[in-house]
């Protein structure tokens, strides 16, 4: 068959593909970030040749519940209700050195039947340095250094027993025979992600991918991957713990937005035992001060929240955030200028969340601006305060989900002063109820 090529051009920020060349992306409008590679149409067409008949299956089959494979780390298969799908196809990405290697180590080592990690990137001196390191000697655990897809697949199937698992490390590091460019470029990422997920689903095996992602999260493959994958982890580090937070992010087999919080230690990574202490231990009654409690998931964690009020230390003033999302402080800031007038605007503000923990939960909003006016009247609490409750546009104090189940985690940690919305049912002698802003002036002279 004659080896016809044929030209396509692709976005390398979204993936989106065309036969004619743009300047500016159709898809995301990104501009200069169109790349050129070939097809090479010859050899796809002699692998529709050879490809087999499409399988037709019944909507009865999808009610079976489908096998899980319990791995080595308790947390994650309880995350995971009960461990990976067997032929489910995973994804962990993050940032080059935040642990994705030592984990999927770790991982490899928990099963009891044959599974292979496939290493693109490290040599077998590395590999076996880090399993030697984490003290990991499991005769189940085969390895592979390759990078090309298709000898992966074709020595896979020919091998003398079948992996469960198969850990890929890393997808960018693969190439198909199918395309001219490089490895890690979208096109490879893209046809190298896709295969393997045939792959996994024809034989029933599990394929757990390593997506490398820049600083800003933003590098093409990882993102492509989203959409064919079944499962998507990703590992975020917390800047001033050090912790590292897996995140399901998509999930086809179960929740999303779960989160495990992990400890990089010398021999390993291992989730962190008392997730309810962590983010509280080094909390001091001092102005500015005060503890909150986020949902991550199905995960309420306590966490501790520090503002600091202050003259502008330069020519204008500033509002810096760590954790919280810097709009919605912009806009507790606002509603608490325009309900207590006081000119927060002309005021520096910075604020905390303790560990850097970053978080969206709006439930938080009552706590902000607790600290803010405690370090603005440098005033502390009369007791260690927690508070919960969202701020409307209107300065109301709104009730927010799993009220209940807050109040109860902050009498267990021992809290006096809880702070909640007027609405609030739970009948407990340590609640301070408001209703709304204004009642914060009330609250710190009573
Ligand atoms: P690694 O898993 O190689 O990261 P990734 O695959 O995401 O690039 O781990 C990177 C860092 O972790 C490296 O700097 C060494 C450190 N480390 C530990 O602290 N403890 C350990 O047990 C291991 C294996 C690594
Ligand atoms: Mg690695």
């Amino acid at each position: 068959m004659k080896n016809k090529v044929e030209k396509h051009y692709v976005c390398d920020s979204c993936g989106y593909e065309s036969k004619k060349w743009f300047a500016k992306c159709p898809s995301c409008n990104s501009l200069d970030s169109v790349v050129e590679f070939n097809i090479n149409t010859a050899s796809k067409k002699s692998q529709k040749n050879s490809s087999e008949e499409s399988s037709i299956s019944y909507i009865e089959d999808s009610f079976v519940v489908p096998e899980k494979i319990s791995t080595s780390i308790k947390e994650l298969n309880k995350t995971l209700k009960g461990g990976l799908v067997q032929g489910g196809v995973y994804l962990l990405s993050g940032e080059p050195g935040i642990g994705k290697s030592t984990l999927v180590s770790q991982l490899s080592s928990g099963f009891d039947d044959f599974c292979l990690y496939v290493s693109g990137e490290e040599s077998k001196e590395q590999v076996i340095q880090r399993f030697k390191r984490l003290e990991i000697n499991n005769k189940n655990i085969g390895l592979m250094f390759e990078n090309d897809v298709e000898n992966i697949m074709y020595s896979v199937e020919r091998y003398k027993s079948k992996p469960k698992v198969i850990f890929i490390d890393s997808i960018q590091t693969l190439k198909s025979d199918n395309f001219d460019s490089i490895s890690g470029s979208v096109t490879q990422i893209k046809e190298c992600s896709k295969k393997l997920t045939e792959f996994a689903k024809k034989n029933n095996i599990t394929v757990f991918l390593i997506g490398h992602v820049n600083k800003e999260g933003s590098i093409a493959g990882p993102k492509l991957l989203e959409h064919v994958v079944d499962c998507v982890m990703h590992f975020e580090i917390e800047k001033s713990s050090g912790l590292r937070m897996l995140r399901i992010i998509k999930n086809r087999f179960g929740p999303t937005d779960e989160i495990i919080l992990f400890e990089m230690k010398e021999k390993g990574i291992f989730p962190v035992e008392n997730i309810t202490e962590y983010f509280i231990s080094d909390y001091s009654n001092e102005p500015g001060n005060v503890l909150s409690v986020v949902k991550e998931g199905s995960k309420l964690i306590p966490i501790e929240i520090q503002a600091l009020v202050g003259k502008p230390v330069y020519s204008t003033s500033r509002l810096i955030t760590t954790g919280i999302p810097n709009d919605r402080a912009v806009m507790i800031c606002a509603v608490m200028s325009k309900k207590l007038k006081i000119v927060f605007e002309a005021k520096d503000i910075f604020l905390n969340t303790s560990g850097g923990f970053k978080t969206n939960d709006s439930s938080i909003d009552l706590a902000i601006a607790l600290a803010i006016f405690s370090s603005f009247l440098d005033k502390p609490f009369p007791n260690a305060a927690i508070g919960f409750g969202e701020i409307g546009l209107d300065g109301k104090i709104r009730n927010t989900s799993l009220i209940e189940k807050r109040i109860e985690l902050s009498e267990k940690i021992g809290i006096k002063n809880i702070i909640v919305p007027e609405k609030v049912k739970y009948k407990s002698n340590q609640l301070i109820k408001i209703s709304n802003i204004t009642d914060l002036i009330n609250y710190f002279r009573g």
